[in-house]
């Protein structure tokens, strides 16, 4: 396995794909320690693994790449999704490789123009829905299971498949399991991915224990963390989702039932941070570590902190927190936190003055 390149086709035999894959080289993205940050929190051991650095620019190319390999290996020829936007970006490109037809259905106006960007320009058919993500998730599904499209929702099996591959390279990059797998949770899907992959893996051998899973949510779209903290059996939905980290703005997530056996079996945990706390994260990873991402990807790190400060952590963990998109998703959120450029005349002496 280690002469292999650190993607997600060098773990192909966990992979059900049986064809020649669709693939543009997704996976093997970089595990950046967090130093600045780690110390502030007295974390000598806090780690990102930068999703953002996919193909599409987040991890959704892990479950695309097996997913529209599966719709041809299945001999589907139209692909579709709901999405907050990262899934129907990735949907997008990996349908135009096939060379598949693809339909997104949006929440309109709750969607990150670089996502949107994406989906129009790789061509997919791109709908805005006057509701909200679980709507169009439900409208999605109903013609799917109608007309003979193929769902590349996370219900899809074969999405999970391929994002199990994050808890693999996060063990082969680190050199040894880490103590915890902090995701920020919004269908839920992604947890539980990683969750199944490091089960697999240690029941053939490769490793002998399991990370605590923890999952983050923002505060208004929460009802995984609601669940684990009420200790409900099962998540209880909510109406009105509502936070800056759109990627996340789900009240009904499909995959909440694996997320909470995740979370239960590895003794992890869930908390939600403010919009607030995941906008200053975001500013942090780029000011103080240099990476940039979405503020959904944020809460993962943002969540971390808030752990720390209530004192939930041994600081000796070995923590890798998955972040998910990049930070050019979402150039609105970006621009309305930062100043303006400053625009002068083209002097030295105006350059000058301004420095
Ligand atoms: N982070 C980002 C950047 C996302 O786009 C998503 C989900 C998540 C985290 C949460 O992952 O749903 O597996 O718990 N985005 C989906 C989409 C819903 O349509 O792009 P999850």
């Amino acid at each position: 396995l280690n002469q292999r390149p650190i993607s997600v086709w060098r773990y192909k035999e966990f992979l059900p794909v049986r064809i020649e894959p669709v693939t543009l080289q997704e996976g093997g993205t970089p595990l950046y320690h967090l130093k600045k940050i780690g110390e502030e929190l007295g974390l000598p051991n806090l780690y990102a693994k930068h999703e953002g650095m996919n193909p599409s620019g987040s991890f959704k190319d892990r479950g695309m790449t097996l997913g529209v390999s599966m719709a041809k290996q299945l001999g589907k020829n139209i692909v579709a999704c709901a999405s907050t936007g990262n899934t129907s970006a990735s949907m997008a490109v990996y349908a135009a490789k096939a060379g598949m037809p693809s339909v997104v259905l949006l929440p309109a106006g709750h969607v990150a123009l670089g996502k949107v960007a994406q989906a129009l320009m790789h061509g997919a058919k791109v709908i805005s829905i006057r509701g909200n993500f679980d709507r169009a998730l439900e409208m999605v599904h109903e013609l799917c299971v109608s007309h003979g499209i193929y769902l590349l929702n996370s219900i899809n099996p074969y999405r999970l498949e391929g994002q199990k591959t994050i808890g693999f390279e996060a063990v082969d990059q680190l050199g040894c399991v880490p103590d915890r797998i902090v995701l920020p949770v919004g269908n839920a899907g992604n947890i539980s991915a990683v969750y199944k992959g490091l089960c697999e893996w240690r029941d053939v051998g490769f490793i002998d224990t399991l990370p605590m899973m923890t999952a983050i949510q923002a505060e208004g779209a929460m009802p995984v963390v609601n669940a684990i903290k009420g200790n409900l059996p099962e998540v209880v939905v909510e109406q009105n989702p509502e936070t800056v980290a759109s990627a996340i703005r789900i009240g009904a997530p499909v995959n909440a039932e694996k997320a909470l056996r995740a979370i239960h079996e590895t003794k992890g945990t869930a908390e939600s941070v403010t919009d607030a706390e995941i906008l200053a994260m975001q500013r942090d990873l780029a000011r103080y570590e240099g990476i940039g991402v979405e503020p959904a990807s944020a809460a993962s790190v943002a969540g971390i902190r808030k752990l720390a400060e209530q004192g939930m952590l041994d600081p000796r963990e070995k923590i890798v927190c998955v972040v998910t998109g990049h930070l050019l998703k979402d150039p609105e959120t970006v621009i309305k936190q930062c100043a303006p450029p400053i625009e002068i005349d083209p002097t030295i002496e105006a350059l000058l003055s301004v420095l």
